[in-house]
């Protein structure tokens, strides 16, 4: 398979910042959410460690593994062909040495992954995976892996502390990251660092100055049992699925399904 995608690379998601281009982005898990992703010219998709939350059913991303990641970034890997495809670097994976961080990343660009992406200000383990010919995307503010840190999922960033936000970017994209995930910080700051900076910033509750947006592919198919105040649901999709599902079951009950058309 052409793992490499013909105009969707980290040097060209950066070069929309510069050209003024809004960048589009999505998480996907699977071959088939890749593919619907895929098909709609969004500009990367990510295999992010929110398949924790919405695949696999846990609370947080903490459970997430390597293994997980992999897993799910080969599955996501063959329904994708056009979009940059970037795997998030699960908690565990990164923070203990540089080398680690190196190893988890190569793992991931041999599961499918072009790029991958960390949380926090690991410069030392940004520095030392773009050195290993990887690009990666850093990420602030809400970074979901320090949960038990911030003490619940809350905005980051308000008032003063928008300078520490503001310096954790700044360090990450010194160390060579391409883009940046800006999480749940206010719109403002947002604003900001997005002026400060060189490379794209990457938003998701955090305003409409980000140089673009990324969403959980659950939250805008309206397939997450409850929804974010940072996310709109575009489709409807539990209530359309449950409704079908509704109904073929009272089709079977009925016995009109399989008619005679489904059947051979
Ligand atoms: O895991 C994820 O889905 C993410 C996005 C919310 C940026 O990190």
């Amino acid at each position: 398979m052409d793992q490499m995608a013909a105009n969707k690379t980290a040097p060209a998601l950066r070069a929309m910042k510069s050209k003024g281009e809004k960048i589009v982005s999505v998480t996907a898990y699977d071959f088939s959410s890749g593919a619907i992703a895929d098909s709609c010219d969004v500009d990367f998709i990510l295999v992010g460690d929110s398949l924790g939350n919405v695949v696999l059913g846990y609370d947080t991303t903490i459970p997430v593994t390597l293994e997980d990641v992999e897993h799910h970034t080969r599955a996501t890997r063959r329904g994708v062909k056009n979009a940059l495809l970037i795997a998030d670097l699960p908690f565990g994976s990164y923070q203990v040495s540089p080398e680690k961080a190196v190893e988890s990343s190569i793992r991931l660009v041999k599961a499918g992954a072009e790029a991958v992406k960390l949380e926090g200000a690991y410069t030392d383990a940004i520095e030392a995976i773009t050195k290993a010919g990887i690009p990666v995307m850093g990420h602030v503010g809400l970074t979901p892996q320090s949960i038990h840190s911030f003490g619940g999922f809350r905005v980051q960033g308000r008032g003063s502390k928008g300078e520490v936000v503001q310096r954790m970017a700044c360090a990450t994209q010194e160390a060579g990251a391409f883009a940046i995930v800006l999480e749940l910080v206010p719109a403002e700051l947002a604003r900001r660092i997005t002026d400060a900076l060189e490379i794209p910033t990457i938003g998701i509750g955090a305003g409409p100055h980000c140089d673009g947006q990324i969403q959980v592919f659950h939250d805008v198919m309206g397939l997450s049992p409850e929804l974010f105040r940072h996310a709109k649901d575009y489709v409807g999709a539990r209530g359309l699925m449950v409704g079908g599902l509704e109904e073929y079951a009272k089709d079977v009950r009925a016995g009109t399904f399989p008619s005679e058309e489904n059947s051979f």
